[in-house]
Parts: C-alpha cells; sequence; structure tokens
C-alpha cells in the first residue's frame, strides 16, 4: 500500500509551500489539488463561461480533460493535453476555481483522478478535503492554518517581492471571503478531520513548520 499524507488548510496557510518542501526531503511525490480545480476554472475562463451558470459549467466540464504527469520532479498540470501551469496561480483564477469547485460534477472527476494518483504513489497531497474525503485513510493528516491577517500579510508580500503593489485590506477581505466559500459550501467542506493534526502557522517561520511536519511524516513513516 502506497504512504499518504494529506494536508488540509484555507487559502495562503502555506500548504504548497510546506508540502512542496517536505515532499522533497521524504522523497514523496507532491500532488497539488487546487491547481487541478484552477486548471478546471481556466478552462471556464478561456471558454467564457458565465461562472453561476451550474448546467454551462457541468457541460464544459465534460469536456475539459485535466491529467497530471511529473517532470524533473515538478507537477505538470494538463489541460486537454496543453500544460497549463503558467496560468494558474492568479488571483482571477484562484476566485473562480473557489466558485466552480462546490459543483459535483467538477468534484467527482478531479477526486477520481486524485485517488487514482495516491493508490499508485507514496505522495503528499494538499486541498481542502484530502484528510476527508480524498484520503480517508491518509497515514498522517495535517490541517494547517492561521490567522487571515497572517495569511493576507504574507499574499501581499509575495506580490511585493514581484514588484506588484497590493492592497493589504482587500487581500484579507478575498482570503475571508474565500474561506467562507470553502467553509461553508454543501459538498466536502473545508474542515479539520478528526483524526487531523491541527498546525497554526501563524508565529511560525516556514523552516519552523518543514521542520515540524517533516518529522511527523518520518515518524508516522516508520510507525
Ligand atoms: O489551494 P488553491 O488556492 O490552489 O485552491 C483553489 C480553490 O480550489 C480553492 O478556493 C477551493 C478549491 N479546492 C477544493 O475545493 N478542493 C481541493 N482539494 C483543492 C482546492
Amino acid at each position: 500500500m502506497s504512504y499518504n499524507v494529506a494536508i488540509d488548510g484555507p487559502a495562503g496557510a502555506g500548504k504548497s509551500t510546506i508540502a512542496k518542501a517536505v515532499a522533497k526531503e521524504l522523497k514523496l511525490v507532491y500532488v497539488d489539488t487546487g491547481a487541478m480545480y484552477r486548471a478546471m476554472a481556466l478552462y471556464m475562463l478561456w471558454e467564457q463561461v458565465p461562472l453561476q451558470d451550474t448546467e454551462k459549467v457541468i457541460e464544459k466540464c465534460r469536456q475539459a480533460n485535466v491529467t497530471i504527469c511529473y517532470e524533473n520532479g515538478m507537477q505538470v498540470v494538463q489541460l486537454n493535453g496543453e500544460n497549463v501551469n503558467d496560468f494558474l496561480r492568479t488571483e482571477e483564477v484562484g476566485n473562480a476555481a473557489s466558485v466552480i469547485s462546490p459543483i459535483p460534477e467538477v468534484r467527482t472527476k478531479l477526486v477520481e483522478l486524485q485517488k487514482e494518483l495516491a493508490a499508485n504513489t507514496d505522495c503528499i497531497m494538499d486541498g481542502r478535503d484530502i484528510g476527508t474525503c480524498v484520503l480517508p485513510d491518509a497515514r498522517l493528516k495535517i490541517y494547517l492554518t492561521a490567522s487571515s491577517k497572517v495569511r493576507a500579510q504574507r499574499r501581499y508580500d509575495e506580490l511585493a517581492a514581484k514588484g506588484e503593489q497590493g492592497n493589504l485590506q482587500t487581500i484579507q477581505a478575498d482570503i475571508e471571503e474565500r474561506d467562507y466559500r470553502d467553509m461553508h459550501r454543501e459538498v466536502s467542506p473545508l474542515k479539520q478531520a478528526e483524526d487531523a493534526v491541527l498546525v497554526d502557522t501563524s508565529d511560525m517561520s516556514v523552516d519552523e513548520v518543514i521542520s515540524v511536519i517533516s518529522e511527523m511524516c518520518r515518524r508516522s513513516r516508520e510507525g
């Protein structure tokens, strides 16, 4: 049986940064499920589908083939055969992903792919419903979070490092809106699995979080 670690938590908690680094240390494959929802959302934006039109989104979802492959250890998301990695990490695509991800047909399609990947691979998978729905039997489950204020500040700093000027208050409001949507949707809402370990990173450095979680993984792998 493969060794699986589930990391869930709200937007901006640092899931992907942490999961990527821990995967490298423990020689696990990193599976970023948010990128799959983002690829589906990108398709809707490119096809100019009104995101509130659920019927249309479902119809279009059938035409979107999202797959994952790995090049030099890096996850490459393909949308109908095209590498779309470079288009996924914008606020527009993230918000669109949050809007379409409650639709059961969208989830079923992507969750199937995620389960298949995990069944065959020792991996660390991050998202919103990994511990609760996708990998209920994961060997280790972590719920990674931080206050919305801290998450907004991190996002602001990230933009500043890229030479982009953000507005801290708007970023925090966006994050809180996204949290609300992700936590209150009917299907697979974001919540801490009963058997997940809570890690609040508000007062921790990235290196500290990596070291704490790597150690948890090592112990769970041996145990
Ligand atoms: O983690 P992220 O910001 O890349 O995710 C984008 C959106 O996708 C997020 O707001 C909710 C959705 N998502 C989800 O519903 N389930 C997952 N397992 C991962 C992401």
